[in-house]
């Protein structure tokens, strides 16, 4: 949700941090602020409603000099984006800055028991209330450091936090803190980098330690690291080797990173594969299912829950897992699921589906079926996020990390994996012969070069673009597996170029949305030659009666469809279930050209944030 960073050791912090928030800018980006220890030991503070560049033209060419800082980015829930409640925020006496990405859920009651101890708070945020609950006990104990401090403050704490506070007392040393929030620590040689996620971090060390919930660390020049719970237990931190590389988080010449996230496709959707699908041996090899062969044969029932697009993914794996492995399965919102009473219990397989492995809700939902006996199988790309940890067994996407807040490459990603586990799923219940079996493999493998393929259709997307942009609203329709890809490009438009648009499959037109057809109507369909082929014709034709104008997806040779429509995008043929990893493609290209012709930010679009993890 916010992006966090900090630094400590001999080099100037004001550069890394600075660095450090744009590359954390895709998880909020409201406000931004930093603070540092200068080398005359006093606090440099500057915050800014806006982006960093906004932090940056305020600060007017100022480059706090030291070796000890924090940096923050924003994505506002307690209080409107001003340079108010632009964090970092300060205790009452000015000695601690605390920087913080969650939601301190108690902060009214903790509010009101410091104002009555004399506080003062100036912004709206319930991060304030932290910094000056750590204050406060550090000021009626002088025995205790800044460490002890934040681990006792943390235990009247209710809620989702990393936080990383500095104390102008302890030059040489950072403290920080999670639960349910994500904090990194990159391990150099006499230094420290702290960030949300790795990809600030990485230039620097490959070396990291994930906090876990609960635990509270403290880097410091001369005592190092040293971790313990709230609940004063000591942890021995474990350091991990970062697999990242530098270019999967640059825009490698493209002019953002969602285009550059769409061209990715046919490699991260073949590394995805990799590995698993092997032809030769005509098998499939997935450690999750592979170690739990008797659960998944003997499932009563799958469970997905995602959130956004994660959950169109969640959609299409419904369709696979029913043609192929014959399981009753149930896609919820992950926001819905936490809420009700749902029965699930043993017998009963989860599976998790999101990009970031961070979205709270779905966090939310798996822990609640882990409480009630299922079992959780996670489906991430980032690589040691909280659901991927929290999961019992999973499968990672290796899309590598995605940047724009769309999500493009994560989406396909989570098909071919979802259709890798339904196929094997369904070899293993018997209820696939080898002889489909082995063509799902073969057509699956040839995905990533048919993807490649789409890529040349760009221009002629980008003249589609051109010729719709103006519309106020879209309808995106298909019907079956393509159902869900017309949610996605309806989604996809929507959250990048700001016009109104909806999915729907083709046939509950009829029930209501044809009401809004008229010439100013643009009707994106999926009209690929599978099953329903027929039936989309006759939704296309029911269209054009109505003088709306049809844009369709169709099947490369298709007559029919083509006929009517006023546009055409062809793509390969394929089997029915790995369809939507073709067809969503043009979709993901045509918003991006409709957002750059609107002068959208597309990798950054308002009021969005990468990943959601705050309820
Ligand atoms: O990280 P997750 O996959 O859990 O995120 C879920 C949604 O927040 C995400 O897919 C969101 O809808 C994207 N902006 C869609 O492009």
């Amino acid at each position: 949700m916010c992006g966090i960073v900090g630094y400590l050791g001999e080099q100037e912090a004001f550069p890394l941090l600075i660095k450090g928030l744009k590359r954390l800018e895709y998880r909020g980006y409201d406000s931004a602020g930093i603070a540092i220890l200068d080398d005359d030991g006093s606090l440099e503070h500057h915050r800014r409603k806006g982006k960093v560049d906004d932090l940056l033209e305020h600060m007017n060419g100022h480059k706090p000099s030291g070796g000890l800082g924090i940096g923050h980015t924003r994505w506002a829930t307690h209080g409107p984006p001003n340079d108010v409640n632009a964090h970092p925020h300060l205790s009452g006496d000015g000695q601690l800055a605390l920087i913080h990405n969650g939601i301190i859920e108690n902060y009214h009651s903790l509010k009101e028991t410091l104002t009555g101890r004399g506080h003062t708070f100036y912004s709206d945020t319930d991060t304030e209330v932290l910094v000056h609950l750590i204050e406060e006990i550090l000021k009626n104990s002088e025995d205790l450091d800044l460490f002890e401090a934040t681990r006792i403050a943390l235990n009247e704490v209710v809620g989702a936090y990393a936080i990383a506070v500095v104390d102008v007392g302890r030059p040489h040393e950072l403290v920080l803190a999670r639960k349910s929030s994500p904090l990194v620590i990159g391990i150099g040689e006499g230094e420290f980098f702290i960030a949300s996620d790795a990809t600030p971090i990485i230039e620097y060390t490959k070396n990291v330690v994930y906090l876990e919930d609960e635990e509270v660390a403290r880097v410091s020049l001369t005592a190092g690291l040293k971790i313990r719970t709230i609940k004063n237990h000591k942890v021995t931190p474990v350091i991990t080797e970062l697999e990242m590389a530098m270019e999967s988080i640059e825009k490698g010449g493209y002019e953002h990173f969602m285009l550059k996230e769409i061209h990715e496709q046919p490699r991260s959707i073949a590394d995805c594969l990799r590995g698993r699908l092997r032809l030769g041996h005509g098998s499939i090899r997935m450690a999750g299912i592979d170690d739990h062969q008797e659960m998944w044969s003997q499932a009563q029932r799958l469970i997905i829950v995602a959130c956004g697009t994660s959950w169109h993914a969640g959609l299409i794996a419904e369709y696979m897992f029913e043609d192929f492995a014959r399981i009753p399965v149930e896609v919820e919102y992950a926001s819905e699921f936490r809420y009700r009473n749902p029965v699930i219990g043993e017998g009963d397989i989860l599976i998790a589906i999101s990009q970031s492995g961070e979205t709270a809700d779905t966090l939310a939902a798996i822990r609640m079926a882990k409480e009630k006996g299922a079992h959780v199988f996670g489906i991430c790309n980032v690589v040691g996020s909280s659901i991927s940890r929290e999961s019992h067994s999973g499968a990672y996407t290796h899309a590598g990390p995605e940047i724009g807040v769309a999500s493009t490459k994560a989406f396909t990603a989570q098909l071919a994996v979802l259709a890798l586990v339904a196929i094997r799923v369904g070899r293993l219940r018997g209820k696939l012969d080898e002889q489909r079996f082995n063509r799902l493999l073969v057509e699956l493998s040839g995905i990533p070069e048919k993807v490649q393929a789409l890529m040349a259709l760009e221009p002629e997307i980008e003249q589609i673009a051109e010729q719709f942009m103006k519309a106020p609203n879209a309808l995106f329709l298909g019907r079956g597996y393509n159902f869900p890809v017309a949610l996605e490009g309806a989604l996809k438009l929507k959250e990048i170029s700001y016009i109104h648009a909806e999915g729907y499959p083709a046939a509950e037109m009829k029930h209501g949305p044809i009401a809004l057809i008229d010439e100013n109507m643009p009707v994106f369909f999926v009209a690929t030659q599978d099953a329903h082929y027929d039936k989309v014709v006759s939704n296309i034709q029911e269209v054009k009666a109505r003088g709306g104008r049809v844009v369709a997806i169709v099947t490369a040779g298709d007559t029919e469809a083509s006929a009517l429509a006023d546009k055409v995008i062809e793509i390969h043929r394929s089997d029915d279930a790995f369809v939507p990893l073709l067809s969503t493609i043009p979709f993901q290209l045509l918003s991006y050209h409709i957002a750059v012709k609107l002068g959208r930010n597309v990798d950054q679009p308002r009021n969005l944030a990468k990943s959601v993890t705050v309820e």
